[in-house]
């Protein structure tokens, strides 16, 4: 079973080709990050304007990779949401426009569950072998799954492949999308997760006591979850997330270290740190950052008592992260590849794999629409 995955919903044009769900053929990724460098964040038009250019060749390419012909392909998977209009639509109808003439089936994939599968991948063609590291096996359910990226924060309980709960989620902003607003305001490049997380190496990560935002609505799907099981210890009123108070709290500091009031521009702060006041608001801030979403996680391994535990999204690449996750988690995180992390075209195909191998239903090539905010 070879399925291509086609993942183009935000500023990263992917294509990929898996075999049953495990084995990786092949990985192109054509990426417009330095177009939006210079704005601090992804212009959509930008990005979309690119998919266009990329999209054809990244598939060839993907399917030269990995010594393909049509012929060897059973499968098209592609991301349909969340994401940028404009940036989906043109994976979409490339997937759509593809299947018809191929004649291959079409499965729709949402974006962040692909992430997830990024972990069930667990061996390469030879050639990649030495490109990629790949966990020894794939995660076991129930999986315990902390989607962290750009665009999402949630912790999602998998019992099976497509039986899944989402737990929680975030209320504002996402974890990385906290990461590049702060490293905006303290004048470190775009994108700025691993521009922060590179210069919190230097700072003192108790410097500042950035607050932890507390979450206190009610959660009808945990709410039914429980009441349906026996369960003891100490559990949150719910595993939802706010990212928007430390990201406000690092913009106050910053006035304050510099002696400016509120109405100062926040795009003339950054030019008043010195490095090392940088560097000390980084280590904080992702001290802080990491905390919030290891403590729930925790406290979902302790309620829910998964068999194994997944990081998925663009954050799991952050080593703070991973260490706190494997201080506080007694169980053995296995984790994809850093490249597999970011948004890659192999997860889609992962996903897209499993969705044949259990005859999911497919998507109508003719029909299929973008869903720009699909959620779990
Ligand atoms: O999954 P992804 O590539 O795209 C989305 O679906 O959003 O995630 C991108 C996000 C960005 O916010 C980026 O700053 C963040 O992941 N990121 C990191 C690191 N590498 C990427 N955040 C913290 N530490 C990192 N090392
Ligand atoms: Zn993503």
């Amino acid at each position: 079973m070879r399925i291509l995955g086609i993942e183009t919903s935000c500023d990263e044009t992917a294509a990929a080709v898996v075999e049953d769900g495990k084995k990786l053929l092949s990985n192109v990724v054509a990426t417009s990050m330095e177009l939006h460098a210079a704005y601090g964040g992804v212009v959509p038009e930008i990005a979309a304007r690119s998919h266009i250019e990329f999209i054809n060749p990244v598939i060839e390419q993907a399917l030269h990779d990995a010594d393909c012909s049509w012929d060897d392909i059973d499968g098209i998977a592609v991301t349909y949401g969340a994401g940028l209009g404009g940036s989906l639509l043109v994976g979409v109808l490339a997937a759509r426009t593809l299947s018809i003439i191929k004649q291959k089936p079409l499965y729709a994939i949402n974006h962040v569950e692909g992430h997830v599968y990024a972990n069930f991948l667990t061996e390469t063609a030879p050639l990649l072998a030495s490109t990629y590291q790949m966990p020894s096996a794939p995660p076991a359910f129930p999986v315990l799954a902390l989607i962290v990226s750009g665009g999402h924060t949630q912790l999602v309980l998998f019992r099976d492949h497509f039986d899944f709960v989402l737990l929680g989620q975030t209320h504002d902003d996402a974890i990385g999308e906290a990461f590049d607003k702060v490293a905006k305001v303290i004048g470190l490049p775009y994108p700025g997760g691993p521009s922060i997380a590179s210069a919190a190496k230097t700072g003192n990560p108790d410097a500042y006591q950035f607050p932890k935002a507390k979450t206190n609505l009610v959660n009808k799907r945990l709410e039914e979850l429980r009441s349906a099981r026996p369960h003891q210890g100490e559990m949150p009123l719910n595993y939802d997330f706010s990212f928007s108070g430390p990201k406000t709290a690092v913009l106050r500091a910053a006035q304050k270290i510099c002696g400016k009031s509120h109405d100062f521009p926040s795009s003339q702060l950054a030019e008043l740190l010195s490095a090392a006041q940088k560097a000390d608001i980084a280590a904080s801030f992702q001290r802080v950052a990491v905390e919030t979403v290891v403590d729930k996680a925790v406290l979902a391994f302790q309620e829910f008592n998964p068999s194994s535990l997944v990081i998925a999204g663009g954050v799991a690449a952050n080593q703070e992260l991973r260490k706190q996750m494997s201080d506080r988690i007694p169980l053995p995180v296995q984790y994809a590849d850093i490249k597999l992390c970011t948004d890659n075209g192999a997860m889609i195909a992962t996903l897209g794999c499993y969705k044949a191998m259990n005859n999911q239903p497919t998507a109508d090539p003719y029909s299929l629409e973008i869903q720009p905010n699909l959620s779990m």
